[in-house]
């Protein structure tokens, strides 16, 4: 809990600001719903569900007798991508629009819940052609354009399953992800626009599926973005637009089992594998539509709602693919970087568009503070109303930034804190509901049970930090990791029996207020990406110069922590490339390739030896110290304390971008 005595001092925050009262009384979220929902949470989470269109009803809400398996609403049938377009087509809205694209070449187009849904069918009578069926594996590597959405949707309308992987990552990545799941096809895109120029995705596909890997793959279908010159495999590659252009738009959605599986989305644990968190239907669509409607008060028919995440992350599916659709909402999608052509961008796109509602992370905050006012300044940002925030703990500076700079002085925030395997937000304020307070979360949402705990399972009060834990099951939890059930119980239900423990430290204050305190694992949190400290060590130990290394998450300004690696080298090797070797961006330039340039090592510190317990167990919490400059804590279970003077005076050994 690195960022534990940083985070006690603000603990005391006393900023408080109470909801407006007009605001208050419009909107969507009211105190009642902490009631009902203390009154009786199963029914409570029946009545969520209830606001979606079952093709036929459950019966039973939750079956928990199997624990830690949970199945939510399983006797009820439901097709997810009707919920997020037909019914809203059929309810007359058909001429609403679902997606205001906006490119970041400056290109924009509408795409009405109507030409959505007629997308949507066409892709999944493509993808039915191609031969894919309920419960096939579909991999998505996309740019953020209008057709991640429809192949999300198309993949999901069918009863398949897709894995999203994040365009940042590299072929190594993508072909271990295709492997894992034994992906039948892949849906991918020549490429995309990032900073100014045509960035490629193709290629990577092509050798992520080179040499006889991922032979579980028939096909390859590009959409073209950029038109840049890709490889072509004939036989196997399909033009999307082609494909979708013979397409028939006709396609009766099918209903699907509440627990049929929806998606597989790989997230970083504390090993080098990375995990496929597994999610699926009834649940999860129930917490994301009720969660989107209730934590920004969404009010389909005036709001313009925009999440700036990725579909390659958690947010980018429930909050963007997902929860956003099946409430009819209106959304921006954004192809590019936020200083693309300046740091004006994001804030031209909000004026563009009024854009109402505005989601992202406090990684983005932090830069255009950085940058200064005078880019949000040049825009007319009146439309604001709700801000959001997630992926890490916002600092209450970057809150009152926030607020005053974006949500002109007025706009209720709401810090969500949530995980990839929780599937939608667990605890955030209620706008309209809620007094906030700069850089806390505050509450669990109705419907959701948490308590913090000693190492023991003691219950903690006020005041004392311990471990997240939630304690009844949620519609959208994780329902396992992909093809690894013992790793599934043994990561999140272990440590406290029939218990989810998230990994996360966290403190109510002497109010009753939720903070966060960082994880308590090795997953680093860069940018409001998760990464693993091991998965970045392994992939430095493939290369051949390095012996041995160590990966902590050093407290970052911008980033929130930044990766720094420890590396003890082979001499032997180096000596084949001469002294004046840059070693360092060798090495960096070598996680981009294994892993993708988000988990490129901010610095790489070439030292002689690790400190580690006499067991062996690295001891990243002193390397810590070294890489933010602290004085070095307790030494005395190192099997060499004299280990941590060397290091520390080798910093200067260090190199950084
Ligand atoms: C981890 C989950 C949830 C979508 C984005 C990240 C951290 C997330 C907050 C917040 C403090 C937060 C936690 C969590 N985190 N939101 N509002 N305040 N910390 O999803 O990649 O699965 O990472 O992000 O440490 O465990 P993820």
């Amino acid at each position: 809990m690195s960022a534990d005595h940083e985070i006690e001092n603000l603990l005391h925050e006393d900023r408080h600001f109470a909801p407006d009262s007009e605001f208050a009384r419009q909107a969507i979220a009211q105190p009642a719903l902490y009631q009902q929902a203390q009154a009786d949470r199963l029914s409570f989470w029946a009545n969520q569900a209830k606001e979606l269109h079952w093709h036929k009803p459950f019966t039973q809400v939750l079956d928990w007798t199997n624990p830690p398996f949970a199945r939510w609403f399983h006797d009820g049938e439901i097709n997810i991508s009707y919920n997020c377009l037909d019914r809203h087509v059929e309810a007359g809205n058909g001429d609403r629009v679902a997606l205001y694209f906006e490119g970041e070449p400056g290109d924009s187009r509408e795409v009405t819940y109507a030409e959505l849904t007629r997308q949507v069918k066409k892709a999944a009578n493509v993808l039915t052609e191609l031969g894919v069926k309920a419960g096939d594996r579909v991999a998505i590597y996309m740019p953020m354009i209008p057709e991640a959405i429809v192949a999300m949707q198309a993949v999901a309308r069918i009863g398949a399953v897709h894995s999203v992987i994040f365009g940042g990552f590299s072929a190594e990545s993508l072909s271990t992800r295709i492997e894992d799941a034994q992906a039948k096809l892949v849906i991918t895109a020549d490429g995309g626009y990032r900073k100014g120029k045509a960035s490629a995705l193709k290629p990577a596909v092509d050798e992520a599926l080179s040499g006889g890997k991922c032979a579980s793959v028939k096909n390859v279908l590009v959409v073209k973005r950029t038109n840049q010159d890709v490889a072509w495999v004939e036989g196997r590659d399909i033009d999307w637009s082609l494909a979708l252009g013979e397409a028939s738009d006709e396609h009766v959605a099918q209903p699907f089992h509440a627990e049929h599986p929806l998606f597989i989305l790989y997230t970083s644990g504390t090993t080098g594998k990375p995990k496929g968190i597994l999610h699926t239907t009834g649940g999860y669509l129930t917490q994301a539509a009720y969660t989107h409607k209730n934590v920004f008060d969404l009010h389909a028919e005036q709001d313009v709602y925009w999440c700036t995440a990725d579909i390659g992350w958690i947010t980018g599916h429930s909050y963007v693919a997902y929860g956003p659709l099946a409430n009819g909402a209106s959304q921006v999608i954004y192809e590019g970087t936020p200083e693309t052509p300046d740091w004006g961008r994001w804030w031209s796109i909000v004026q563009k568009y009024g854009v109402s509602i505005l989601y992202t992370a406090p990684t983005a905050i932090r830069s255009f503070m950085k940058m200064g006012s005078q880019f949000p300044n040049q825009y007319n940002l009146s439309t604001i109303r709700v801000l959001g925030s997630v992926g890490e703990p916002i600092n209450p500076e970057a809150w009152m930034w926030y607020r005053k700079v974006i949500g002109g002085g007025h706009a209720p925030i709401v810090d969500t804190w949530w995980q990839t395997e929780t599937g939608a937000i667990m605890i955030s304020p209620l706008p309209g509901i809620t007094t906030l307070k700069p850089g806390s979360a505050q509450l669990p949402l109705p419907g959701i049970e948490l308590k913090i705990l000693d190492d023991d399972g003691n219950v903690l009060g006020n005041g004392h930090a311990g471990l997240l834990t939630i304690t009844e099951p949620w519609p959208s939890m994780l329902r396992g990791i992909w093809g690894d059930p013992e790793r599934f119980q043994d990561t999140y239900w272990s440590k406290f029996d029939g218990i989810y423990f998230a990994g996360d430290g966290a403190k109510f204050d002497e109010d009753g207020d939720l903070w966060l305190l960082g994880r308590v694992d090795d997953v680093m949190n860069v940018s409001g990406h998760r990464l693993s400290t091991a998965e970045i060590e392994s992939a430095l130990v493939s290369h051949p110069f390095v012996a041995e290394a160590a990966v902590v998450g050093a407290k970052d300004e911008t980033t929130g922590q930044a990766v720094v690696a420890f590396v003890i080298l082979r001499q032997s090797q180096l000596e084949s490339v001469g002294s004046d070797a840059d070693v360092s961006k060798i090495l960096r330039d070598h996680v981009t390739k294994e892993i993708g340039p988000i988990a490129r090592p901010r610095t790489i510190m070439v030292v002689g030896e690790l400190p580690k317990t006499r067991s062996g167990k690295i001891m990243r919490r002193l390397l810590r110290d070294v890489a933010e400059d602290r004085p070095v804590g307790d030494v005395t279970t190192l099997a060499d304390t004299s280990v941590m003077d060397i290091i520390s005076g080798k910093i200067a050994g260090g190199a950084s971008d």
